[in-house]
């Protein structure tokens, strides 16, 4: 049996560019929205790269932290240029690639790592992890999620329809707690609403949603609590920047002092009194 390798499984000290002779390539997921969300890790990697790349939303978000490093900006859907960029790159010098949230969850870590194995970059890769859309969201409606729970992107570009609709139909069968990613876009004006219905055949109409807008983003973040059975009376206030957390058939509301929160049991009270 061959032995873990446990000198991969570090993450290193932060960066020194002027130090490194040969390059490195960082991915790194810079959370949901405020650099007060990066980890201390991620914001290092950041501050000593010799150059980052993202596209303008991510950059956008970063910004305070972008001082000498060199910057290579792309827009939406050049994820493939911007990762072939960014192995290049890695050959010689420090390169970051960011992606938002978590770069594992829908991110650019899949990508940027399928360029680098086909170029046989031959530079150590690392990957940042960051708080990906539905913890940020979770922490914002309070317990909705604590048990098992299924991340599904309603994003058709790269899977088909087909695809999707199993697993929210699976997935709803086996009532796990679900979090949408990618709900609509400007192409994609039905998909939340199909995706709604398919769950509706499994789970029962009284399950808490919680809708997120702009998780974490200081005065741009909105936040809902419905249920399934309402939930398409907000279809409109949905968008591209919403995630979706429709929980389980133990999930409640919770009428807290300061709004509507959600409460998903563990299971303490089968065995504890509290
Ligand atoms: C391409 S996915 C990227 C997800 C990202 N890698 C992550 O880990 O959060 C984009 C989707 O993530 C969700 N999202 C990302 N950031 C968000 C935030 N701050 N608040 C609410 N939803 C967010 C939205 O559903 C959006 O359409």
């Amino acid at each position: 049996m061959p032995l873990p390798n446990k000198e991969q499984n570090q993450p290193s000290s932060s960066p020194s560019p002027s130090a490194s002779k040969k390059g490195k390539l960082y991915i790194v997921g810079i959370g949901p929205g405020s650099v007060e969300q990066l980890t201390v890790h991620a914001k290092n990697v950041i501050l000593n790269a010799d150059y980052i790349l993202g596209n303008d939303t991510y950059l956008d978000q970063i910004e305070s932290l972008i001082t000498t490093q060199n910057v290579y900006r792309s827009s939406m859907g050049q994820e493939v240029d911007r990762a072939k960029e960014a192995v290049k790159m890695a050959e010689n010098h420090v390169a970051v690639m960011v992606s938002g949230g978590d770069a594992n969850v829908y991110g650019m870590a899949g990508i940027v790592i399928e360029v680098a194995e086909r170029n046989h970059l031959d530079v150590d890769i690392e990957v940042v992890p960051g708080v990906t859309a539905m913890l940020a969201g979770a922490s914002v409606l309070g317990a909705p999620i604590v048990t098992d729970a299924a991340t599904i992107s309603l994003s058709d570009l790269l899977t088909p329809w087909e695809v999707i609709e199993k697993r929210l139909d699976l997935a709803s069968q086996a009532d796990f707690i679900i979090s949408l990613y990618n709900p609509k876009s400007r192409q994609r004006t039905s998909n939340f609403e199909r995706a709604i219905e398919i769950i509706k055949r499994h789970k029962p109409a009284h399950v808490p949603v919680g809708l997120v807008k702009n998780a974490l983003r200081g005065d741009e973040q909105e936040f809902i609590v419905t249920t399934l059975g309402d939930v398409l009376n907000y279809n409109d206030w949905v968008d591209m920047r919403t995630a979706i957390i429709i929980c389980n058939s133990d999930s409640r509301i919770w009428k807290s002092p300061h709004g509507d929160k959600i409460i998903t049991p563990r299971g303490y009270q089968k065995k504890y009194e509290y």
